[in-house]
C-alpha cells in the first residue's frame, strides 16, 4: 500500500544527483513509486568518486555544480541522492538554490527500530563515515545502541563495474565489508544500514557474503517518499523526456552511461563546469 495519492497527478521534473551511479538507486524508488514521474539524472562524473575527497574540496564542489545543473536542467526538485555530499553541504547546496532540495542522509533510525541484538552495522564512504551529521544523527537516534561503523572507497568502486555487468568474483565483497564485521562487537550486528546509494546495486553481492545473516537497510525509499512530499506542493505540468547529465566527457564513461541507459536513462550530455 502506497500513502501518495496517485490522483494528484504528480507531473513536476525531479533532478537526482550523484556523484556517479549510487543515485539511479534511488531514482528507481521514485520512478517505481509514481511510474510516470519526470525524472532526470545528473552524475558528477568530472569528481568521482566522492568518498574520499577532503570536506573543503567538496564544500567548494557542490554548491557550484548543484547550481550549474539547476541552472540548466530547471527541475521542480533537486535531489541529492548521496550520502557523502548530503552529511557535507546540503545546507550549502540549499543555499546556492530557489528550489526544494532533498538529501540523503544514513538510515539509523529505522535500524534502530529494526535491531534485535542492540549492535547495528554502518557501511558507507570513509568521508561520511567521518562527518559531524554522522555522529549527530547516532547521538540522536542511535544512543542506546551500538553502532560499528566502517568506510569503503573500494566498495564504491566495485559497485560501479559490477552494475555495469563486469565480472567481479564475490570475494571481493566478502572482503570489503569483512572489516565491519570483525570489528569488536561486529559478530552481534544484525542490521546493516547501506549508508552509501551505491551499495544498495551489489546488495544481493553483500548478502551473499556477509559472515551471518544481517537484515539491509537503505534510504532509497524513504527518500522517494520525501521527494514525492516536496514535489507535490510545488509541482508543475511537464512532458520531457528524461535526460543524464554528466560533469565530464559520456564518451569517457562507457559503463556509467550504459547503466544509467540500463535504468531508463539515455541521451548521456555534458554540462561544463567552470
Ligand atoms: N553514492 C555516494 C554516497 O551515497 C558516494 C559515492 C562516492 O564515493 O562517490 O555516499
Amino acid at each position: 500500500m502506497t500513502d501518495i495519492d496517485q490522483s494528484k497527478g504528480l507531473t513536476g521534473r525531479v533532478l537526482v544527483f550523484d556523484s556517479g551511479m549510487g543515485g539511479l538507486t534511488i531514482a528507481r524508488e521514485l520512478m517505481a513509486l509514481v511510474p510516470d514521474i519526470s525524472v532526470d539524472y545528473a552524475a558528477d562524473s568530472g569528481f568521482f568518486p566522492y568518498g574520499d575527497k577532503s570536506d573543503a574540496a567538496l564544500q567548494a564542489r557542490l554548491p557550484m555544480v548543484a547550481k550549474a545543473l539547476v541552472d540548466t536542467v530547471r527541475p521542480d526538485v533537486f535531489v541529492i541522492a548521496c550520502n557523502t555530499a548530503s552529511t557535507l553541504a546540503l545546507e550549502a547546496v540549499r543555499d546556492v538554490l530557489d528550489i526544494p532540495v532533498v538529501g540523503t542522509v544514513p538510515a539509523i533510525k529505522p535500524a534502530v527500530a529494526q535491531s534485535q541484538t542492540g549492535v547495528i552495522g554502518l557501511l558507507a564512504t570513509p568521508g561520511t563515515i567521518g562527518r559531524a551529521y554522522t555522529a549527530r544523527l547516532i547521538a540522536d537516534f542511535a544512543a542506546h545502541v551500538q553502532v560499528i561503523m566502517y568506510g569503503s572507497v573500494e566498495l564504491v568502486h566495485l559497485a560501479e563495474i559490477q552494475a555495469a555487468g563486469g565480472a567481479i568474483p564475490l570475494e571481493a565483497f566478502r572482503a570489503a565489508q569483512a572489516p565491519l564485521f570483525e570489528a569488536d562487537g561486529g559478530a552481534a550486528i544484525d542490521t546493516v544500514v547501506l549508508a552509501c546509494t551505491h551499495f544498495p546495486l551489489v546488495r544481493g553481492e553483500l548478502a551473499a557474503t556477509v559472515p551471518h545473516p544481517v537484515t539491509f537497510i537503505d534510504s532509497g525509499e524513504a527518500i522517494a517518499r520525501q521527494t514525492l512530499r516536496v514535489l507535490d506542493a510545488s509541482s508543475v505540468p511537464c512532458g520531457a523526456p528524461p535526460q543524464v547529465w554528466l560533469t565530464s566527457a559520456p564518451s569517457a564513461h562507457h559503463r556509467l552511461v550504459e547503466v544509467c541507459r540500463r535504468f531508463g536513462f539515455s541521451d548521456a550530455r555534458q554540462l561544463v563546469i567552470n
